[in-house]
């Protein structure tokens, strides 16, 4: 590994989240939001609607149907990161696309993303990660995660912290702003006053990881302008879930290591 590597792993484990030193160029983003735009028009249940409106939140599981999602999953840099982090082979657990549409996408609240896989899906470890990747512009004004750093050390966080939990909850309430398992607003308060809040901004196409156990969050989007935010979670084969429930768009039942592939559609290039 070389030390630049090293040293990015270093800061992911102490802060629960990095920025990676690549980007996906405009006409790879271009392709991603063909796609977005395609499915989204597509009635599925992989499509989520923002509550009581006709407006998309987000779409899922794309990875498992579209051949250039799938083939964002494969490519081979985010792949080797992944497996960097997680120090193994591993697979795509989730996949989404969270729209957060112009003046109407709605809020996320704070929570912790392993609440909702080791509770729902029997995940064993947080031995997962997220790659955040825009594919609009996000900046301030637009609904940008939040998250708070070095707070993937601290354990659960939410009402269900003691560990007994409410399995089984309504999957609609783990991509709705209701949250099944969200952290109330005074722990919230207490970890950004001890802890600080970093907001991920930046162009379209960059590339964030974060931890699976980071208390994070974002604001509804009262601006003029979408924030479209594709997520892919890759876990360690060693840690899949041994007899998940939720439907297999939101957990994929397709453990084996990924296998990855160029792509010339979808160029990164170093920052
Ligand atoms: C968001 O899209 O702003 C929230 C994403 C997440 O909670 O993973
Ligand atoms: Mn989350």
């Amino acid at each position: 590994m070389s030390s630049d590597l090293r040293e990015l792993a270093a800061v992911y484990e102490r802060d629960g989240w990095c920025e990676l030193p690549y980007s996906f160029t405009p006409a790879a983003v271009g392709l991603l939001n063909d796609r977005v735009a395609v499915i989204s028009q597509e009635t599925r249940p992989e499509v989520v609607w923002e509550k009581g409106k006709k407006i998309v939140r987000a779409i899922h599981g794309c990875h498992r149907f579209d051949e250039v999602s799938a083939a964002l999953t494969r490519h081979p840099r985010l792949v080797a990161l992944a497996e960097m982090f997680l120090g193994g082979p591993v697979y795509v657990y989730q996949f989404k696309v969270n729209l957060k549409q112009a003046r109407e996408g709605a809020a996320w609240p704070w929570h912790q993303d392993y609440s909702f896989w080791q509770r729902e899906d029997g995940m064993p470890r947080p031995d997962a990660v997220n790659f955040a990747i825009p594919l609009d512009a996000v900046h301030e004004g637009n609904g940008p995660l939040i998250v708070i750093p070095g707070s993937h050390r601290l354990g659960p966080q939410d009402e269900y912290g003691d560990g007994d939990g409410a399995p089984g909850s309504d999957w609609r309430r783990h991509v709705s702003a209701d949250l099944a398992y969200a952290i109330t607003p005074e722990r919230a308060g207490k970890l950004t006053s001890e802890l600080g809040t970093q907001l991920i901004t930046g162009p379209a196409g960059g590339i964030h990881a974060f931890h699976p156990s980071i208390v994070h969050s974002s604001t509804g989007n009262g601006s003029a302008d979408r924030r479209a935010l594709l997520l892919i979670t890759y876990n360690a084969v060693r840690n899949s879930p041994p007899h998940p429930t939720r439907p297999e768009f939101l957990v994929d039942r397709n453990t084996t290591p990924i296998v990855p592939r160029e792509d010339h559609r979808l160029e990164l290039t170093a920052r």
